[in-house]
């Protein structure tokens, strides 16, 4: 069979080193850098590669000939070849000290100025059963049903994935039962782009379903899911393409471990994958904010608030401001439950409500988390800071380069590095998240270690 993606294989290929994706890479002359996911310093390999594009070009592996002493058994039967997760093959110690070295060469390329500091490295201690949602893409082929993520072939076909190790029990629950309900219907499922399953407290489920713009194959999913999954507790919702969302999205109780109560986060609202390590992440957060009460202390994409209940046992007035409406309310209610009254919210995007705050006269705002999404939320947004009070920062970034470039902003504002942290909010892949606390220039009495 003619395969359109091959450009060329090569033999023998020792690797070199660990791209920022994780993947192993080796430089050939003639072609640039050969990017090969799953591969690892060590590793000799014959691959077949794709056509280059800026000097790079991705590769598959064929045939291992020699294999790195640091691999060990990834645990997953699909790992071979699936691309949800990038390190699998090396120990947590090692996947944890690669992701420290790359922080440290992120901080030193993209945040220049700021002082070297020591690095907290905080994980969980899980990579299994981790992961609470995830949305798995459907293919229909010859009758067989796939539900997964791509592989990691240069072909990138839709793996099936319905026993993935990463995911919940209860996560493999719903997409098992889906999935049985889908093979026994091929015709059905093929108008099936995605399904998207959240599980929260209390074993509470949420599927749902990507379909095409087609109303009778949409009823005709959504019948079939229903049957399947009502019987499991499993509340099933569409999102037909092309089509607004219907309103109020159904929500899913999530635990807020500050408070001790559970938030109906919308489904169109931003909530941790990863619970555990969602945990461990507040842990570092409120060790870095010790135990002095602030007067108010803002929350900024504050989310549905599992970060605002813990900052609402720490000061005596706190704002959440946050783009999601839906989300905030929802934080907003849950507040109410706990009888946290000193809790306020404000919706709009942070550029806005900053200047906002600011023209109102808001000085007190002693301490600001700060959760963005993968962009900088940049110099312009960060600037009202100081004016509104903020004399300490703990930054929270998902994308560590984003969070790089807004700590090179920060520092130009006046803040200075106290500490880092890598946040391990992703075991097994090569993602994770960058903690930054900053203070005010003139309040810094921490010690910088210099590297
Ligand atoms: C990573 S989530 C934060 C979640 C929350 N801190 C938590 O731990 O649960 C990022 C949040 O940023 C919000 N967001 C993204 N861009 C924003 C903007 N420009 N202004 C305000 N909020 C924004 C999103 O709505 C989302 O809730």
């Amino acid at each position: 069979m003619s395969d359109p993606v091959e450009a060329g294989r090569v033999e023998g290929l020792a690797v070199e080193g660990v791209g920022f994706q994780g993947e192993g890479w080796a430089r050939l002359e003639a072609l640039g850098f050969l990017s090969i996911p799953h591969a690892w310093p060590g590793d000799v390999v014959d691959v077949r590669h794709g056509a280059p594009r800026r000097g790079r070009a991705w590769a598959e592996v064929v045939a291992w000939r020699a294999r790195s002493p640091e691999r060990v058994d990834p645990a997953c039967a699909d790992y071979d070849r699936c691309s949800g997760c990038a390190l699998r093959h090396v120990a947590l110690e090692r996947e944890l000290a690669w992701k420290a070295s790359e922080a440290c060469a992120i901080l030193a390329r993209y945040a220049p100025s700021a002082p070297p500091v020591e690095l907290d490295v905080v994980d969980a201690g899980v990579r299994s059963g981790h992961r609470a949602r995830g949305r798995f893409a459907c293919a229909v082929e010859g009758g067989a049903v796939r539900l997964g993520l791509r592989a990691i072939t240069l072909e990138r076909e839709i793996l099936d994935l319905r026993g993935c190790p990463a995911q919940s029990a209860r996560f493999l629950e719903v997409i098992q039962a889906l999935g049985a309900a889908l093979d026994a219907a091929p015709a059905v499922a093929a108008s099936l782009r995605a399904v998207e399953v959240r599980t929260g407290a209390d074993a509470a489920a949420l599927a749902c379903l990507a379909v095409e713009a087609d109303p009778a194959a949409a009823a005709a999913l959504e019948a079939l899911a229903t049957a399947a999954l009502a019987p499991l507790g499993v509340r099933v919702a569409l999102e037909i393409e092309g089509e607004e969302a219907a309103e109020p999205p159904p929500s899913l109780p999530i635990a807020l471990s500050g408070w001790g109560v559970t938030v109906q986060a919308p489904r169109t609202s931003w909530v941790h994958a990863t619970p555990a390590c969602g945990e461990a992440m507040v842990g570092w957060v409120v060790s870095r904010l010790g135990g002095r009460r602030r007067a108010a202390a803002l929350d900024l994409c504050a989310g549905v608030g599992t970060v605002t209940a813990h900052l609402a046992q720490r000061a005596a007035r706190v704002l959440a401001v946050d783009a999601d409406h839906r989300g905030l309310a929802a934080l907003q209610a849950a507040a109410h439950e706990a009888g946290a009254a000193h809790v306020q919210t404000r919706a709009g995007r942070a550029e806005v409500i900053l200047r906002k705050l600011r023209a109102a006269g808001e000085r007190g705002l002693e301490v600001a988390v700060i959760n963005p999404m993968r962009l900088p939320l940049g110099a312009a947004t960060l600037e009202h800071l100081a004016p509104l009070g903020v004399r300490e920062i703990i930054y929270l970034g998902p994308a560590a380069v984003s969070a790089a470039k807004d700590l090179e902003a920060l520092h130009g504002a006046g803040y200075l590095l106290q500490r880092a942290a890598v946040l391990n909010l992703h075991p097994g892949t090569a993602h994770f998240m960058l903690g930054l606390h900053l203070r005010w220039g003139d309040d810094v009495d921490f010690e910088i270690i210099k590297g």
